[in-house]
Order: structure tokens, then sequence, then C-alpha cells
């Protein structure tokens, strides 16, 4: 069934990647899918997160920390009621550090390193462009997964507007950097001075953006000239592990109506791109009984007898008789507003088209999953077997 699917490909990918809709629940459940997997199954498991709630970020030791790894304190695990079969490790994507360190470490001289580094261009492109953080995420990927350090890496996604950006990202690099306009772009810097080709460009630029901008434009990618190649070559590399057997992709949704449409286009997107879909991840469903008609019937009934019924019950638990009024009237309107809402997403969901893809439904807990503990119930509900 369903889950059984997502648990063999815990055991047997070596990445797993959650995307989706924001603020759906996509953080939560890389964390908890990492280390349900080190609890159950063992084997070293990494959760690369992106954007973690700040109590989340310090219950995994990853507050604070940019980029580096660190492993989450087995006795976590013991605290939390589970004794873990192999080891959870965390790591948080700072996307300016991870910049900075890719180009440390392949820059071909600390004088082309620092020269990129200090360029106005360069900052500008790593902060500023939600497509460097798309980009730097498969870069920190492709390298965490070429340490061969660990047995499973989940991936966190980006809070993207266009969620399929980070899908493209690789692909998208590669392109740019044997691209054309890139060559007549450092055309100047090889020669010196401004190219013929581009000096209509040039003073067009002069004029709209100043020339120190053009000088800092054909400066940058004049010092990055020798780095291309790395970087055609590794984004090729990831897109080939994003489309292989080794991957595959969670998608998160909530059940309401907004989120399910953009989780079907990412389903749909997904399989044209030959990305193998896992299942999805139906985030914060309320419970069945909600939707069943003889509770809504009984919340109705309770909300109009509600006067009668609280003189029964003030005298029995002797408390205030309007104090009673208020409290079941506002019990029984608040049962009425939920099972609203369960119904309406329950036929949201009904009306979801996944294609062949399996469906894994994970409760609304009563509170906010921000430790080990929080975790590892939710990563119950993905791996439970119905
Ligand atoms: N099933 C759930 N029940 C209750 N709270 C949840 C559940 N799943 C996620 N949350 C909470 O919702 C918030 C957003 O989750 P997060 O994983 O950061 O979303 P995303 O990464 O998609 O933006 C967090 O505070 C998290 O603790
Ligand atoms: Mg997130």
């Amino acid at each position: 069934m369903a889950s059984r699917d997502l648990l063999s490909l815990l055991e047997t990918k070596e990445i797993i990647i959650t995307c989706g809709p924001g603020g759906v629940g996509k953080t939560t459940t890389a964390a908890a899918a990492a280390a349900i997997t080190a609890a159950r199954e063992g084997g070293r498991v990494l959760v690369l997160t992106v954007d973690p709630a700040r109590r989340l970020a310090d219950a995994l030791g990853v507050a604070g920390i940019g980029n580096d790894v660190v492993a989450v304190d087995p006795a976590l695990f013991a605290e939390a009621g589970m004794e873990a079969r192999g080891s959870l490790s965390a790591a948080m994507l700072d996307t300016k550090k991870s910049w900075d360190e890719l180009i440390a470490r392949h820059a071909p001289s600390e004088e082309t390193r620092d020269r990129i580094l200090s360029n106005p261009l360069y900052t500008s492109l790593t902060t500023r462009f939600v497509q460097s953080h798309d980009y730097i995420a498969m870069e920190r990927l492709y390298e965490l997964h070429a340490t061969g350090e660990w047995d499973l890496i989940v991936v966190d996604t980006p809070p993207t507007r266009n969620a399929l950006d980070f899908l493209d990202a690789p692909a998208r690099m590669a392109d740019f950097f044997s691209s054309r306009l890139l060559r007549w772009l450092i055309m100047p810097s090889r020669s010196g001075f401004l190219g013929i080709a581009s000096k209509g460009f040039a003073q067009v630029a002069d004029r709209i953006l100043g020339r120190q901008f053009l000088a800092d434009i054909t400066e940058f990618f004049g010092s990055l000239e020798s780095m291309y190649e790395g970087f055609v070559e590794r984004s090729q590399a990831v897109r080939r592990l994003l489309s292989d057997e080794r991957t595959a992709f969670v998608v998160v949704s909530s059940s309401e109506l907004v989120p399910l449409r953009e989780a079907t286009f990412f389903v749909e997107q997904l399989a044209t791109r030959n990305f193998l879909l896992a299942c999805v991840v139906l985030n914060r469903v309320l419970p069945r009984s909600l939707a069943d008609s003889s509770a809504t019937e009984a919340s109705l009934k309770i909300s109009q007898d509600s006067d009668h019924l609280a003189e029964q019950l003030g005298a029995e638990l002797k408390v205030d008789v309007n104090v009673a009024k208020r409290v079941l009237a506002t019990m029984g309107e608040s049962f009425t507003d939920l099972s609203v809402i369960a119904h309406r997403e329950a036929a949201a969901r009904a009306n979801f088209s996944l294609g062949s893809a399996s469906m894994v439904e994970v409760p609304l807990f009563d509170e906010d999953i921000h430790d080990l503990r929080g975790l590892l119930r939710l990563g119950e509900f993905l791996i439970a077997k119905d």
C-alpha cells in the first residue's frame, strides 16, 4: 500500500527530495522522514534543511551554524523513547556561505578567488537572485552525496515562487555557462578592452547602468571563466543524479484547495521530467470523525439545545448555568466550523488527481512539531503500514 512504498524507498534510495507549495510542512516532513529512517531502519541519514523554524533548528542543533553538518545527539532519540538503530545528522543550507565555499574550492588561484568574492556583482547574484538559492542547493546536494558518507540524504527545498525552479536549476546553469551570451559578455575582459561586438551594448549599458557596473560584469564573468567547465560538469551530474534510480521525490501538500492545485501541477511536472514520484504526503489532515455526518448532526443539536443542556449540566457539575451555556454553544459552533472545513478538504482531496502516485496522510497535530519526539511521531505516520 501507499506508505509501504515510502518505507521501501527510504530504505533503498540515496536521495529523497521533499517538495511542494510553501508552508505545508516540507521542512518538517523532510526532517521526520530522516529521523524515522535513522531510528527504524538504521544507516547514516542526513537531512539537508533549508529554512527550518527556529525551534526545530535548535532541536536539531543546526541553528546559527551555517553550513556545517552536525550529528544529532543519540541521547535525544532515547529521550524521545526510541533507540536509534542508525545515526541522524542535519545541515542547514546557508546560500551565501555555500557560494563562498564553492568559489573557494574551485577557484584556480587565491587571487581569482578573492577577485570573485569581492566583486559587487557576485554579492548581488548570490544573495538576491532566488535562482541562485536553487542552484546552490543542488551543488550542495551533489557535494554531500559525493562524499559517500551518507546512506540516505533527505533534502528539503526552498519555498520558491515557481516550485520547479530548483529542479531546472542545474540544467539552466549548464546552459548558461556554455551559452554564447556569456562568451559575448566576457569578450571585453579577455581582450583587455571593450570589444567591437559589445560596443553598442557598452554604450547603452554605460548610460543606463554606469561604467562601473559594466566593468564589474566583465571582470566577474572573466574571473569565473576557468571554472565554467566544472559548473557545467557538476550541473549535468546533479541532473543525472536527480533523474536516475538513486533519487525519489515526495510531494507534500495540505488538503486545502490552492496547495492541492499546486501539488497536482508539481506531480505532473515531475512526470514530464521523468523524475520518480515516491508519494504525495497530505499533511495536517483533520480527523475523519469531523466529516462524519452523524457527528455534524450531533453538534447541531448540541448548539440548538445548549440552553436546556446547560441547565442539566450546570446542576450536575455544579457550575454556573450561564457559563455552561456559553461553553456548550461555543463548542457546538466550533465543531460545526471544523466539520465544514473537514468536509471541504475531503471534497478537495477527492478531486485531486495523482495519476498512479500513492498517498500518505499525516494528521494535524495538536501542537507545533519542534523536537525529535514530534518528528518521530510524524515519521511513524509516514511509514505506517495500513
Ligand atoms: N502535521 C502537523 N501538525 C501540526 N503542525 C505541523 C504539522 N506539520 C507541520 N507543522 C507545523 O507547521 C509549520 C510549518 O511547517 P514547515 O515544515 O516549516 O513548512 P514548509 O517547510 O512547507 O514551509 C511548523 O511550525 C510546523 O511545526
Ligand atoms: Mg520549509
